[in-house]
This record gives C-alpha cells, sequence and structure tokens, in this order.
C-alpha cells in the first residue's frame, strides 16, 4: 500500500492512476457523443481542476473549446463559503454548449456559484464534469452529468487536489490516514 507524508499529515494510495485515466477514457467518450455537432467550450475551475481538465480535454475528438476560471472559497463557517473570483469570465459565452469541469464537488457551494454565473451570461446549455463528488457532503440540487468517481467524505489529495498547496503533482488519488 503507497503511502505519502505531505506536511504534518499521512496519506494512503486510494484512486491509483490507471484507473483514474480508464474512466477518463469512459467519461470522454460519453461527451463526445453528447456534444458532437454542438458550440462547445469546457471551463475548467482552477486551481484543482487544471490536471483533471487537460486529461479530459485531451480526450475529446470533436470541435471544443477550453477556458479557465479561479475561484478561491473561504470557509468562515462550514455552513458559509463565501466565494471570491481570482480569474473571472473573459469568454464570450452566449449561445455555447458549456461544459464546467471541477476536480471535486464536496459541499457544492463552489459549483453552485459557477453554474449562477453561466446561466445570466445566456449559455445554451449546461453539464458538469466533477472527477470525484462526495455525496454524503453534497447539499445542492444540480445535477453532476459525469461523475469519475464517489467518494466517502474524507479529505482526498493528488491528481490537482492539495493540502495546503502540496500534493497536486501527485498521479494517484490519495485519502488522509486518520
Ligand atoms: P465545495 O464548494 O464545498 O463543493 O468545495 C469545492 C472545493 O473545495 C474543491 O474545488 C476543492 O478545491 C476543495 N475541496 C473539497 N474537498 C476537498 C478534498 O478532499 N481535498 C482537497 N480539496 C478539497
Ligand atoms: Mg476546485
Amino acid at each position: 500500500m503507497k503511502e505519502v507524508q505531505i506536511l504534518d499529515k499521512k496519506f494512503r494510495e486510494f484512486i491509483p492512476e490507471n484507473t483514474i485515466q480508464e474512466r477518463i477514457k469512459e467519461l470522454a467518450s460519453q461527451i463526445n457523443r453528447d456534444y458532437e455537432g454542438k458550440e462547445m467550450i469546457c471551463i475548467g475551475v482552477l486551481n484543482g481542476a487544471f490536471i483533471f481538465a487537460a486529461d479530459l480535454f485531451r480526450r475529446l475528438d470533436i470541435k471544443a473549446r477550453i477556458t479557465f476560471i479561479k475561484l478561491a472559497s473561504y470557509a468562515g463557517t462550514a455552513s458559509s463559503g463565501e466565494i471570491k473570483e481570482l480569474i473571472g469570465w473573459n469568454e464570450d459565452l452566449r449561445d455555447k454548449s458549456v461544459l464546467v469541469i471541477e476536480d471535486i464537488v464536496d459541499t457544492g457551494i463552489t459549483l453552485e456559484h459557477t453554474v449562477d454565473n453561466l446561466i445570466i451570461r445566456n449559455v445554451r446549455e449546461i453539464r458538469i464534469a466533477a472527477l470525484l463528488l462526495k455525496p454524503e457532503a453534497y447539499s445542492k440540487e444540480i445535477k453532476i452529468d459525469y461523475i469519475g468517481f464517489e467518494i466517502p467524505n474524507d479529505f482526498v489529495v493528488g491528481y490537482g487536489l492539495d493540502y495546503n498547496g502540496e500534493g497536486r503533482n501527485l498521479p494517484s488519488v490519495y485519502t488522509l490516514i486518520p
């Protein structure tokens, strides 16, 4: 069992690199079918989604564009997450078929913020891809169309996800050893 130390915490391998890549191939083939012939644009949510977005995007064999937004969530209390936009919305999204690409959906506060911002930009349709979903934490109604893996409500790192800025470069997803 592979273990890594990041700062003060230990993590153990949870979703191996090849399992992630195989799942991304499956998601990409669904997306290729669903977006065929559309004016498609992917919106990656930085920082965490940059690796997933890159791997998923290069598996698309349809006409596709990609852009990124950068959000930071400031968790004041558990129930009120305040979202700050660090890189905003530069692209003309009117009438586009949008695919939001998220690394992980936890409470869904970040996702809801992103979707609200898309709705006011008069996009044609919105679908969501998330590598990871924590169903026990998710409290929103927004449908997540392409889910890589549903995981327990535990802290994970790797494959773009960080613990205090570190661990993003791990090719597999690791879970915290309590
Ligand atoms: P939400 O707004 O609560 O859904 O949280 C979304 C953001 O919190 C994600 O985009 C991640 O940046 C971060 N996050 C949530 N769970 C984890 C985790 O287990 N590991 C690392 N980051 C996480
Ligand atoms: Mg994120």
